[in-house]
């Protein structure tokens, strides 16, 4: 199994998902080869909830990496899972195009890049 996958598929097993239930592990690689986890943390306030791959950037980031390749993100769902409109934003703003690849835990996976995800991003290019 790629070694991307295989983490976010541990990581997933530390989220904080009391109210959803819905567990998600995510793994980010950066251009040194670093593998940088998250997984979701939910609040009671609901709104406050922070997803896996956001974790996984600001953990990153706040690491002093600011360069990346790939992003696993790995869910139990009917379908595979990709990032939620808000992290597509915030992988846009620190990752550009990466490989995303899409995972579960029964062996399926399909890998996109972000472009396909979010065709005509807001950025810095525009201010
Ligand atoms: N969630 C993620 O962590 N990443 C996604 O890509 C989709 C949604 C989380 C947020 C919340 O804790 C739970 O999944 C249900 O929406």
């Amino acid at each position: 199994m790629d070694p991307l996958i295989r983490e976010a598929l541990r990581v997933r097993g530390n989220a904080h998902a009391p109210f959803s239930g819905f567990r998600v592990g995510a793994a980010l690689e950066d251009d040194a080869g670093r593998i940088h986890t998250g997984c979701n943390i939910e609040n009671a306030t609901y709104g406050l909830t922070v997803c896996a791959e956001r974790v996984a950037v600001f953990k990153a980031v706040s690491e002093g990496a600011r360069r990346f390749r790939r992003i696993a993100v790995a869910a139990d769902g009917p379908t595979l899972v990709p990032p939620c409109g808000a992290c597509r934003q915030i992988l846009w703003e620190f990752c550009g195009d990466i490989e995303v690849v899409l995972a579960d835990p029964h062996g399926h996976s399909e890998t996109l890049r972000l472009r396909e995800l979010f065709p005509r991003p807001f950025d810095a290019s525009l201010l």
